[in-house]
């Protein structure tokens, strides 16, 4: 369990440029749960989640991992770093190593996995996350953006952390490989039962995946809960610069237009239904829908 306890993190602290990035977070994130953070642009997601495996110490305030005070003096931070894995917003962030098998063995060489049963490890992740065996010998850096995502998807999944943080792990992947990788974190969820925390600016994304959304606004979290709650509040999120799921915003629309539509659709399957049943209804004799 993750909890945070009154956390403000200030970047450029006594000086001029001083700015708060995130504000007086009280959080708890249960184990083998699926959370997701949206929230705009600059509004403190990435700052938070660094919180989260010690990659930033709080300002002010207290990180607790499995109870454990983490910035504790007698603590060993970098317990922490195996437990709770983080993949970088910006991927290039977290390369260092000549070739793509090093890349991805750091991880496990540092936390003593033993040589001969890193092998399998490592193609193990490269396979989570749909790359060739044959790329182990290249750099990490001649690849494309979306490539580079994938690698340090696979370094840090290869360690099999208790929680895993994406922060916005889709940008730049196409449809098909962005679906395959969360259905896959999915997977680890539900079937490993591992924490997984995901940073999203895709509503469909949040409404399919995550058991529970946190919005965060200027520094703050101002609305927690389900996700199928939380896109009821269309004006709310729409003054936070936030959306909801665009098939939502078609049966809103229908709405407006008079339809009897149903206001809760996420899904294209939830949409199929009640296209039928809109079709079924009747009106006066005729067919509401023709
Ligand atoms: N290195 C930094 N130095 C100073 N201020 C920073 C730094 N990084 C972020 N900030 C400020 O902290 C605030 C929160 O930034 P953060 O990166 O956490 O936002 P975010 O929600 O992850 O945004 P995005 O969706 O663009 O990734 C922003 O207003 C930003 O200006
Ligand atoms: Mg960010």
């Amino acid at each position: 369990m993750i909890q945070f306890h009154n956390v403000t993190y200030t970047y450029n602290f006594n000086t001029d440029t001083c700015k708060d990035a995130i504000k007086n977070i009280n959080l708890k994130i249960l184990p083998g749960e699926f959370l997701a953070i949206i929230g705009q642009t600059g509004s403190g997601k990435s700052t938070l989640v660094e919180h989260m495996n010690g990659l930033k110490k709080p300002t002010v305030g207290e990180v607790f991992v499995s109870g454990q005070d983490i910035w504790q003096k007698k603590f060993d931070i970098t317990k922490v770093r195996f437990k709770v894995g983080l993949v970088f917003q910006y991927p290039e962030h977290q390369m260092f190593e000549q070739d793509v098998f090093s890349e991805i063995a750091f991880g496990l060489r540092n936390n003593g996995i033993a040589e001969t049963k890193i092998e399998s490890l490592i193609f193990e992740a490269l396979d989570f996350v749909g790359l060739p065996h044959d790329i182990l010998n290249s750099s990490p850096f001649d690849f494309s953006g979306g490539q580079k995502r994938k690698i340090a998807i696979a370094s840090t999944i290869a360690m099999q952390p208790d929680v895993i943080i994406l922060d916005e792990p889709t940008a730049g992947l196409d449809p098909y490989s962005s679906e395959l990788l969360l259905k896959k974190f999915k997977d680890y969820n539900k079937n490993k039962g591992k924490t997984v925390i995901l940073v999203s600016h895709s509503m469909e994304e949040v409404v399919r995946f995550a058991d529970r959304v946190i919005v965060m606004h200027n520094g703050e979290i101002k609305m927690e809960g389900e996700p199928r709650k939380i896109f009821t509040k269309v004006e709310e999120l729409n003054e936070m610069g936030l959306d909801v799921p665009q098939i939502l915003k078609v049966f809103l629309e229908l709405r407006k237009l008079g339809f009897p539509a149903r206001a809760d659709i996420y899904t294209v399957e939830e949409a199929k239904q009640e296209f039928f049943r809109l079709k079924n209804l009747t009106k006066g004799g005729k067919s509401f829908v023709k």
